[in-house]
């Protein structure tokens, strides 16, 4: 494996773990959805990235109208916290109305932004609404969001990589890792 970036304490999931996994999710999918009519895959930008174009290629699904569409939000700027304000940057270009619809999210730490969304796409009417989320912070929820797809539970640590941030930096990341508390504490 390449050098490990030297800002992170420990890796918690390598580029091997998060393509089994992401495999994994792609197989069910495939499995729930294979008499499905029109399925949308909305990817939330910018952390979703590296997951939506992984988890896209390990569906199988030819008898499915299967579409990709992006939603850009933002909760968290540039701290660490979510402030519970999430903010539309970019909107859905497509109707998802009568469609199969699954929110695909990096992360679930306090559950207020994938909460929000399932209630904003929701009122659009869709046919169905599930949630497919990389990451889940289970002591950091605040509102219980149903989500039918998880990669991992994992504990409360800054975690960058594989599209997550810190202030707009380690998306590129291959692997998951957990970042050095002094990076961002002071
Ligand atoms: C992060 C992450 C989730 C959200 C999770 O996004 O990608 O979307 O926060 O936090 P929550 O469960 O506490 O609401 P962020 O706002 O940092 O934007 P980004 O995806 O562009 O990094
Ligand atoms: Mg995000
Ligand atoms: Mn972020």
């Amino acid at each position: 494996m390449s050098e490990i970036h030297p800002n992170v304490k420990r890796v918690l999931y390598s580029a091997d773990d998060i393509k089994n996994r992401v495999q994994e999710i792609g197989k069910q999918i495939t499995n729930d959805y294979k008499d499905s009519k029109d399925l949308v895959l909305i990817g939330i930008l910018k952390g979703s990235f590296m997951f939506m174009s992984d988890l896209v290629r390990s569906i199988n699904l030819p008898k499915t109208n299967v579409t990709l569409d992006f939603m850009a939000i933002s909760s968290y700027g540039h701290s660490t916290n979510s402030s519970g304000v999430v903010r539309i940057l970019m909107d859905l270009k497509s109707n998802i109305e009568g469609k199969d619809v699954i929110i695909v999210e990096d992360i679930i730490d306090s559950g207020l932004t994938l909460n929000h969304l399932v209630e904003l796409l929701g009122s659009r009417k869709p046919n169905s609404l599930h949630t497919a989320v990389l990451l889940r912070k289970k002591d950091g929820i605040k509102i219980d969001v149903p989500c039918r797809y998880i990669g991992f539970d994992i504990p409360m640590v800054f975690i960058i990589g594989y599209g997550l941030d810190f202030a707009e930096n380690y998306r590129e990341l291959p692997y998951l890792g957990e970042l050095r508390e002094e990076c961002y504490k002071k």
